[in-house]
């Protein structure tokens, strides 16, 4: 049995005999048949599609981020280095913070002037452990600095009052004199900070305030009217999106929102999880089952998205609101001997693979998906990294983010693909799945992800409007479907370099091993 997956391009008469003759190929044994319109392309892949998302949550801010200036932990006015420059080295485009949950709780003013001054809190959402407010705007804003990266900040439209809201923008955009300002400069900071990213609240169907769609939208009105552009600053303003398949949600807000002369919003932020195994929950002890269960869930945020940009598409036909896909990842099971509360997870090849076929996904739907932010960077979730004291370990996720950096702010191209199914006792999806862009200097880069963990795949590619003169590649795959790295072992799942890939008459072919992610270079 074979699948022809198609990007969103609608292909002529020609690409459509293609596939099917690649449809009948690739039923014959594990091949796929890949077209690749090297000369098309009209989106950006927007590099904020490869963001982070970053909570007060467990060991993510402190501990992870956050050791302080007098840590023994090599640090920069209390930020971890290592962390740092692991993130530096994936060009982490955008930092989602303080939450999550956490954001409808939070009051920024306790998190301002001397740290020793500022009031605590409980963190009720995430193991009801004392937040001591150490890290908060200046430090999230200088992190993002060290970073390199643009900060995106969630209001507490849940407990907050608008004035909060409102405060919280002028005292980090305002360069006049003002109450807030005068505050900022107080706290030893003379210029504004620029913050483009503002949501306002978060999941306000159910931790940010249990809101039907209608009482959000009346709220969401209310509260961004005093969310405001100071200095020459521009806020791009993000509405709480969609918990999964909720489309009565995507559509009120459309029909509330944006099917005006212009858009109370710029952009809707649904959340996904794709869960963890049918059987075993556990991050790394699962077996065939739980692989194939995971995946299949993952692949679905294909049909989400598809439903969710439909409704969009109703209301703003020219996609003046983009789909800002902020939480989103696989939810394990927390590591035994854990805090509940603190979402500690393992990651494994097959959180590789969950976060390689999503990243291809968001690709090919870069014409409305503007940004996404995988849960969450540093010990929580899905992370790109796990820290235990002064060590810290890079994961098989993190991988994939440096894999896919080539698609960063790339155009773009349609693709078609013909290719074997991944069949598991009564059910079956898609083995492949791929997205393709060009750069700058005219590079094309395809990546390619087999979730198949017993086949490889022959992949037999078309190269329109470019003749292949040499072709680089780089490979993720590992031992065994749970293989990860440890502390004791920080380097057993690690890119290596791919040279499967051969140019041939017209394009290229490749044999991905089984359970692999492979990105080419391909140059004309
Ligand atoms: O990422 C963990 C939590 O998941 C976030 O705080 C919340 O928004 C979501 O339910």
């Amino acid at each position: 049995m074979t699948t022809i997956a198609k990007t969103r391009f609608i292909g002529g008469a020609l690409a459509v005999a293609l596939a099917l003759s690649a449809s009948r190929c690739a039923a014959e044994g594990k091949t796929a048949q890949l077209i690749i319109r090297a000369d098309q392309g009209k989106d950006t892949i927007n590099r904020n599609i490869y963001g982070h998302f970053s909570e007060h949550l467990g060991h993510c801010i402190y501990g992870g981020y956050w050791v302080g200036p007098d840590s023994s932990i090599p640090n920069t006015r209390g930020i971890r280095n290592d962390v740092v420059q692991a993130l530096r080295e994936i060009r982490i485009p955008v930092l989602r913070w303080p939450g999550g949950c956490f954001a409808d709780e939070y009051h920024w003013k306790d998190g301002i002037g001397p740290q020793e001054n500022r009031p605590s809190m409980v963190n009720t959402h995430w193991g009801g452990v004392t937040e001591n407010n150490h890290f908060g705007t200046h430090e999230f804003l200088d992190l993002c600095e060290q970073l390199g990266c643009e900060p995106y900040i969630c209001g507490n439209l849940g407990s907050g009052s608008v004035e909060e809201m409102a405060d919280w923008v002028e005292y980090i955009t305002f360069d006049g004199k003002s109450p807030m300002a005068d505050l900022r400069r107080k706290n030893g900071r003379d210029q504004p900070w620029k913050l483009k990213y503002f949501g306002v609240g978060n999941e306000n169907w159910g931790c940010g305030g249990s809101m039907r769609p209608e009482y959000y939208a009346d709220q969401y009105r209310r509260y961004q009217t005093y969310v405001k552009n100071f200095s020459g600053n521009q806020i791009f303003k993000i509405a709480c999106g969609p918990n999964g398949a909720n489309y009565e949600w995507t559509e009120v807000l459309m029909r509330d929102l944006a099917a005006g002369r212009r858009p109370m919003l710029q952009g809707l932020a649904p959340h996904y999880y794709c869960g963890t195994g049918s059987k075993s929950r556990a991050a790394t002890k699962f077996t065939e089952v739980d692989w194939f269960s995971n995946l299949q869930r993952a692949l679905r945020i294909e049909e989400l998205l598809n439903g969710h940009e439909k409704l969009m598409d109703k209301y703003d036909p020219p996609k003046r609101v983009a789909i800002i896909f902020d939480e989103w990842g696989a939810w394990h099971a927390v590591e035994p001997g854990t805090n509940p509360g603190f979402l500690y997870q393992q990651n494994s090849l097959r959180d590789a693979m969950v976060a390689g076929l999503t990243l291809n996904i968001f690709n090919n739907h870069a014409d409305r998906v503007k940004m996404a932010n995988i849960a969450q960077t540093v010990n929580v979730l899905q992370a790109m990294i796990l820290t235990d004291g002064p060590k810290m370990l890079l994961t098989p996720t993190y991988y994939v983010y440096l894999l896919y950096k080539v698609h960063h702010d790339a155009t773009l191209l349609p693709t078609e693909l013909a290719g074997p199914e991944y069949a598991f006792e009564q059910d079956k999806v898609p083995a492949m799945n791929v997205s393709a862009s060009r750069d700058n200097s005219g590079k094309v880069h395809v990546s390619l992800v087999n979730i198949d963990p017993h086949n490889a795949v022959e992949v037999k590619a078309q190269l329109e409007g470019l003749r292949a003169k040499r072709i680089n590649g780089q490979i993720l795959t590992a031992g065994e479907i749970t293989t990860h790295n440890t502390f004791e072992k920080p380097d057993t799942v690690e890119p290596a370099s791919f040279n499967d890939a051969k140019a041939t008459d017209g394009g290229f072919t490749a044999t991905l091993p089984a359970k692999s992610i492979v990105v080419l270079e391909i140059e004309g």
